[in-house]
C-alpha cells in the first residue's frame, strides 16, 4: 500500500533535524532531480506545503514548496536557497511542520523576503515572497540550518508543544 517513492519524514527529536545541511554540488543534477521529485511526492502525500531535505534525512541545502493554491499544483524546487533581502516589517502567522505533526504556533518573521537559489537546471534564480510564501520560504530555509519554528516561540510555549508531541507520538507507537 505504501508508495515506494515516498520518503519517511524525520520527527522531532531526531538530531538530524538540528544539523546544518551542506550545499548541493553543481555536478549532482540527476540525483538532485530524483530526490526533489521524491520530496515533492512525500510532501503532497503528507500533505504539506513545504519540505526541506534534512526532514527526509538528506543533509543537503534543498527545499521543495508548493502552496497548492486553489488545489492546483505549482511545485517550486530551490537548490542552495539563500535569503538575500528581508523587510523590516514583520508578519505573524500560525505555522506547523511535518516534523512536528499536529503542533502549531504563532511565528513572527519578516513579512517579505527575497531568496536567491538555483533551479534544477543549475540556473540562478530569484523569488520574492510575501504572505504565506514568505513564511514558507523562511521556515524551509531555516530547516537547512537546523532551525525549527518552535525556536521562535517562548520557552514555555515551546516546551509545552514538545511535551505534547512526545506524548502523542508515544501513544501512536503503542497502537
Ligand atoms: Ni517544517
Amino acid at each position: 500500500m505504501t508508495d515506494p517513492s515516498l520518503l519517511p519524514i524525520l520527527l522531532v527529536p531526531d538530531t538530524r533535524l538540528r544539523a546544518k545541511a551542506k550545499p548541493v554540488a553543481a555536478a549532482s543534477g540527476d540525483a538532485i532531480r530524483a530526490l526533489s521529485d521524491r520530496m515533492l511526492a512525500t510532501m503532497y502525500a503528507a500533505p504539506g506545503i513545504g519540505l526541506a531535505a534534512p526532514q527526509v534525512g538528506e543533509m543537503l541545502r534543498l527545499v521543495v514548496i508548493d502552496l497548492q493554491k486553489e488545489e492546483s499544483r505549482d511545485p517550486l524546487v530551490l537548490v542552495n536557497p539563500e535569503i538575500v533581502a528581508e523587510s523590516a516589517e514583520t508578519a505573524t502567522r500560525e505555522e506547523g511542520c511535518l516534523s512536528l505533526p499536529g503542533q502549531y504556533g504563532e511565528v513572527t518573521r519578516p513579512a517579505r523576503v527575497k531568496v536567491r537559489y538555483l533551479d534544477l537546471s543549475g540556473a540562478k534564480r530569484e523569488i520574492e515572497g510575501e504572505g504565506l510564501l514568505a513564511a514558507c520560504l523562511q521556515h524551509e530555509i531555516d530547516h537547512l540550518d537546523g532551525v525549527l519554528f518552535v525556536d521562535y516561540l517562548s520557552a514555555l510555549k515551546r516546551n509545552m508543544l514538545l511535551r505534547k508531541l512526545a506524548k502523542e507520538l508515544k501513544l501512536k507507537d503503542r497502537h
